[in-house]
């Protein structure tokens, strides 16, 4: 599935959406189903403390909540920015929650002016996400952030 086939699933799947957790839900489904080569892809969503939860996800059991600023979600959430980490070994702080991953791509998601969460995706691989699938998933972003209401 190419990006602009991937975000109408997106922008499909959030029409007429009033709850956001089932579209988390399958927007990560969509993002299991669609990316190669990850073992993990999910949601932390953010509280007032900036602390992320476990949201939605597809992969082994994970950790519960990352502390503001912590590990590569945290670093993400902070900046407002994506976070692309070729090798997690070198990465400072990076939480191991599957011992298989070697690369991670975490892209903050905003909504109403505030962070809102971050979406996180693993791989087993190292270097496994690039330039491509950067751009890929922030417009994944982008497209979910629309339909997006604030209310779980
Ligand atoms: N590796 C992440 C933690 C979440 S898991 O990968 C699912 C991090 O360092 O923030």
């Amino acid at each position: 599935m190419d990006r602009k086939e991937c975000v109408e699933r997106v922008a499909a799947l959030g029409e007429g959406s009033r709850r956001d957790l089932p579209l988390l839900a399958n927007v990560g489904a969509l993002l299991a189903e669609t990316l190669e080569d990850i073992n993990w892809v999910g949601f932390y969503l953010a509280d007032e403390a900036g602390d992320l939860w476990l949201g939605p996800f597809q992969g082994r059991v994970a950790c519960t909540c990352i502390r503001r600023g912590r590990g590569v979600c945290g670093t993400a959430a902070q900046r407002g920015e994506t976070v692309c980490v070729e090798d997690v070994t070198t990465f400072a702080g990076h939480i191991a929650c599957d011992a298989r991953s070697r690369s991670e791509i975490v892209v903050p998601l905003f909504w109403d002016g505030r962070l809102y969460g971050v979406l996180d995706v693993d791989s087993a691989s190292l270097s496994r996400f690039g330039a491509r699938d950067r751009a890929d998933l922030e417009a994944v972003a982008r497209a979910l952030e629309n339909h997006l209401v604030g209310t779980l």
